[in-house]
This record gives C-alpha cells, structure tokens and sequence, in this order.
C-alpha cells in the first residue's frame, strides 16, 4: 500500500474517531479561542514523529485484521446459507472431525499471534526510539497541575533567573526541552500531540517528560486525564518560537510588573491589591506573592486566561473575574464583585502587564 494512501485511511478514521469524543467536541464548542492545531499525525517534532508512525502500523494491521474478519464471516454466512439450500435435513457432517474448519482455526491462532508479537515489537522499538531525544543545552521547565490550570517554572542558570508563568508554554524551536512534572492534587495528563505523547502528573511523584519542536508555531496542549468537573477545559498552548524570539520573551518574563504611573492603571494596581485577588495570586514587583493561583505578572502578555477557555480580551476578562462560575462552575476562583470604574480599572491594569 502507498503511503499517501495510508495517510488518507488514517484522516478517515481519525474523524470517524473524533465524532465519538464528547470532550473534543464540547471543548470546541465552548472555546472561543483559535487554538492551535492539536493534531497527534501532525509531527512538529522526532518525539510526535516515532508515535505518528506507531500509529500508522497500529492502524494498517488493525485495519486489515477487521476486513480479514469481516470476509470470512461473509464466507461462512454464504457457504452455509447454500448448505441450507441443497438439503436442510442433511445432518450427517455434524460431530465428525473435519479439516478445513481445523486448518482455518489454527491458520487464524498463528497469524493473530505473529500479528500481536509485531504490535509488541513496534511498541518497543518506539520506546526506545522515544527515549533516544538528543539532551543537549537542554531547556528545564517544571509543570504542576492544579484543578484547573497549569503552574509553569523556567529554570534559569541562578535562581533569580527562574521564574514563573502559567497556561502558555513557550519553548525554543530545535532546542530539548525537559519538563518535569508534579501535581498539586489529584491526577492529571500533559499531552501535545503534535510535540509528544501524554505523561501523566501524579500527586507525590515527578515524571518527566522530554520533546523538541523543530517548527516554530503555535500547538494546542490539552489535560487528558479525568481530573474533576472541569477536565475539558485545562488546555493550554505551546508557543514553539525561534531561539532569538524566545530569548527576548524570558528576558521580559524574568522582570518584575513596573509600578504603573498612568492614574487608571495605578487604581487598578490598588483594587487589585484591596480585593480579593491578592489571597491567591502573584504579581512581581508588588506585595502579592500567593501561590494558589496563576501567575500574573505578565498575564497581559498571553494570548488566553482560564486555561484556555477564555481569550484575553478586556470584555472576556472582565466577565471572568466578575463571575468565573459562569465559564468554569466548581473553579476554586471566587466571584468578585466590583463597581463599574474599579473593575475597568483593575481590567486595564491586568492587560497591562506585558
Ligand atoms: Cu487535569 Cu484533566
């Protein structure tokens, strides 16, 4: 078989696949972000690469074992819908020890076996392949997940190069990346199909997860592990930039929030700091330092809140934080409710924060 033939069975049956996904279909439904492509044949690095090819043997030999089956069932129903014909009372053959129902039988036996071993046997080759990546000058991120939303840490050489952001995860293009990966409460599943496989976030345990994007770009990442009420929508994005572009965007991530001069934005500052915001959330550069809650020194700076759900746009944003039950019910975000000029104030000043 043609490769591009392949191809074209695999498109098939991924959509005949994605219509029976109901998380897929009412994350799309309730998002209305762009996001990026979220495509596991869609291989923007070696690591999507060996799982996409994974795939593809997975697919043609399931494929050809179900049409195989399908013919001899067919077979069987004619053949003996023709014994029935020439004489239903002929009972003679029952009982006696015949040999091509035999022959079939263990024919069948052996090729299922050799066909099993060969699944095992690309499944390994895989593994190996998947745990070969090239750890050179590699880029060390630490992931916790949270219900619902993700806390990300970039490791700088010294300590006060570290620092941290959340729900949009930027990476060099050609460069490893080594995530390490710990959750906060119960279990939760990092998957970037078009960067690597899922790794799963275990509570008291780190795993480690290792890919390269080889092409700059924007991928949708998604939690893939049942974590609660709200498991559709922790999604985030993986930002793949060119060395250069993501160097300015760690050098700008490392700074503090500037205290701001403009009065609007000054009032919003201290909204920020009266109200309720400052129990769980960081802002650098000010007094709030908690860590229940995203970061949000430079949440200006991303492309969407509430991992994912939202794009982060003044109205969306405005909406969220009056009442975030109405985006994400059970979210440990409370209501907050503000006068009409302190709330355009604190909007303005979050969006601010670039
Ligand atoms: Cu976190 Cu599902």
């Amino acid at each position: 078989m043609r490769t591009d033939t392949i191809h074209r069975a695999v498109r098939t049956l991924r959509a005949v696949a994605a219509l029976g996904c109901p998380t897929a279909a009412l994350a799309q439904e309730r998002t209305p972000v762009v996001p990026g492509p979220h495509d596991a044949l869609v291989a923007v690095g070696p690591q999507a690469a060996h799982i996409g090819q994974l795939w593809n043997v997975f697919v043609v030999i399931c494929t050809a074992v179900f049409v195989a089956v399908l013919i001899g069932l067919v077979l069987a129903l004619w053949r003996s819908g023709r014994a029935r014909e020439s004489d239903p009372a002929d009972l003679s053959s029952l009982g006696r020890h015949e040999r091509g129902p035999y022959l079939s039988v263990v024919s069948s036996v052996v090729v299922s076996a050799v066909l099993l071993l060969l699944l095992v046997l690309g499944s390994v080759v895989t593994d190996r392949a998947l745990a070969k990546l090239s750890l050179v000058n590699p880029l060390n991120i630490e992931v916790t997940g949270h219900q619902w939303w993700w806390d990300l840490r970039y490791y700088g050489d010294s300590p006060s190069d570290t620092f941290n952001a959340a729900n949009e995860l930027h990476v060099p293009v050609g460069r490893p990346v080594v995530v390490k990966l710990n959750s906060n409460d119960v279990i939760h599943s990092l998957w970037l199909p078009n960067l690597a496989g899922k790794k799963d976030l275990i509570p008291g345990r780190t795993t480690v997860l290792q890919f390269r994007a080889d092409r700059p770009g924007r991928y949708r990442g998604q939690c893939a592990e049942f974590c609660g009420f709200q498991h559709a929508f922790m999604a985030f994005e993986v930002i793949a930039d060119p060395p250069e572009q993501f160097d300015a965007w760690v050098a700008a991530q490392r700074q503090p929030a500037t205290d701001p001069s403009d009065p609007t934005l000054r009032r919003g500052q201290e909204v920020f700091l009266r109200s309720s915001c400052i129990m769980c959330h960081t802002i650098q550069g000010t007094i709030a330092g908690a860590r229940q809650a995203p970061d949000l020194t430079h949440v200006g700076s991303r492309t969407t809140i509430a991992a994912g759900t939202l794009p982060n746009r003044p109205a969306e944003l405005t909406s969220w934080i009056a009442n975030p039950q109405d985006y994400k019910p059970g979210a440990n975000m409370p209501a907050t409710p503000l006068s009409g000029d302190d709330m355009r104030a604190l909007v303005s000043y979050l969006e601010s924060l670039k």
